[in-house]
């Protein structure tokens, strides 16, 4: 529930945009601005009947497939669906900003991170170098400069309802991105070369359990995260404004099954 809700206002602000596309196609062609040009993608797949197919800017491979990269990685469960803001007053916006940005800055925010604080209230960026490849980073790129487009089939993992938390907790597990860095059922196995552990630990096992023996330990180190050193160490992110506490009991739920 509180999820739907989370992402309510971003749906709305996207909702609006494409009504704001549809009037700018209709007062003239040619003077919209790449932004709305973009919108016009989603329109046209909507009603192809009625749009010229000249307007339509290229959703290259590359694009498409940092589309798909930004939803594997759970960029837009922090930036918002297709980077439009919404969920944390401390997360920005992307569609500006990302255009503003030069290929090699953006390579080195996605790699890096930023504004990583020790500060458990505010989310910062968290550092991907270890985690994302090379290619993605660069698909990531061309997805932000082209300004964020629709892509078809890119919605992220459907949580099941009604099954109990752990189903529930398994499906967030991936739509927040646990996985990339904790591994498929949190048995590890991704490397953090600079770290004390030299690898992101598992979520499972007995030093696991034995370490995190209760709820309220689990959720801490989730709302919190850790700052475990400077880029390009990898840190755990601080999920506290991002994730709402019904989905965390739910996580912990998952995690608890786990061997
Ligand atoms: C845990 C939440 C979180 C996740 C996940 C996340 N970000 Fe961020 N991101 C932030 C925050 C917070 C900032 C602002 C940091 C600051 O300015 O101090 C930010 C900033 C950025 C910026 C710079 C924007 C600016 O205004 O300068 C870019 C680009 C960006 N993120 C891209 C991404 C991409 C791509 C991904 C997925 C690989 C991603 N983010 C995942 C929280 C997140
Ligand atoms: C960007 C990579 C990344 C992502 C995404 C991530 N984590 Fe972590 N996580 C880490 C790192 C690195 C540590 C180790 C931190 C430390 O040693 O202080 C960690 C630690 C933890 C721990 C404590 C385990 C221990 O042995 O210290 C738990 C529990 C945890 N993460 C759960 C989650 C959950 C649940 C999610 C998804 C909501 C998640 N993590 C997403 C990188 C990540």
């Amino acid at each position: 529930m509180d999820r739907r809700k989370a992402l309510a206002p971003a749906l709305v602000v996207a909702a609006v945009s494409a009504i704001a596309a549809g009037v700018a196609v209709g007062f003239g062609a040619g003077h919209y601005t790449s932004r709305v040009t973009t919108v016009t993608t989603e329109m046209v797949a909507a009603a192809p009947a009625t749009s010229t197919p000249t307007a339509v800017p290229s959703v290259t491979p590359a694009i498409a497939a940092g589309a798909h990269t930004f939803v594997q990685f759970a960029c837009s469960q922090c930036h918002g669906p297709q980077g439009r803001g919404g969920v944390s007053p401390y997360v920005p916006d992307l569609t500006t900003i990302g255009k503003a940005l030069t290929v090699p800055q953006l390579v080195h925010i996605i790699n890096h991170g930023l504004g990583e604080s020790a500060n458990p209230t505010k989310p910062y960026m968290p550092v991907w170098g270890e985690v994302i490849s090379s290619t993605q980073v660069a698909n990531l790129v061309a997805y932000i400069r082209a300004g964020l487009p629709a892509v078809s089939t890119n919605d992220p993992v459907p949580v099941p309802t009604g099954q109990g938390p752990a189903v529930a907790g398994a499906a967030l597990y991936v739509r927040y991105g646990c996985i990339d860095c904790h591994g498929p059922n949190g048995l590890g196995g991704v490397p953090n070369p600079l770290s004390p552990d030299k690898t992101i630990p598992v979520l499972s096992g007995q030093g696991f359990r034995q370490q995190f023996n209760t709820d309220a330990k689990i959720a801490a180190v989730i709302e919190s995260g850790s700052v475990i050193g400077k880029a390009p160490i990898v840190s755990m992110p601080h999920w506290g404004g991002i994730i709402p506490k019904a989905d965390v009991a739910d996580l912990i739920a998952y995690l608890k099954t786990l061997k």
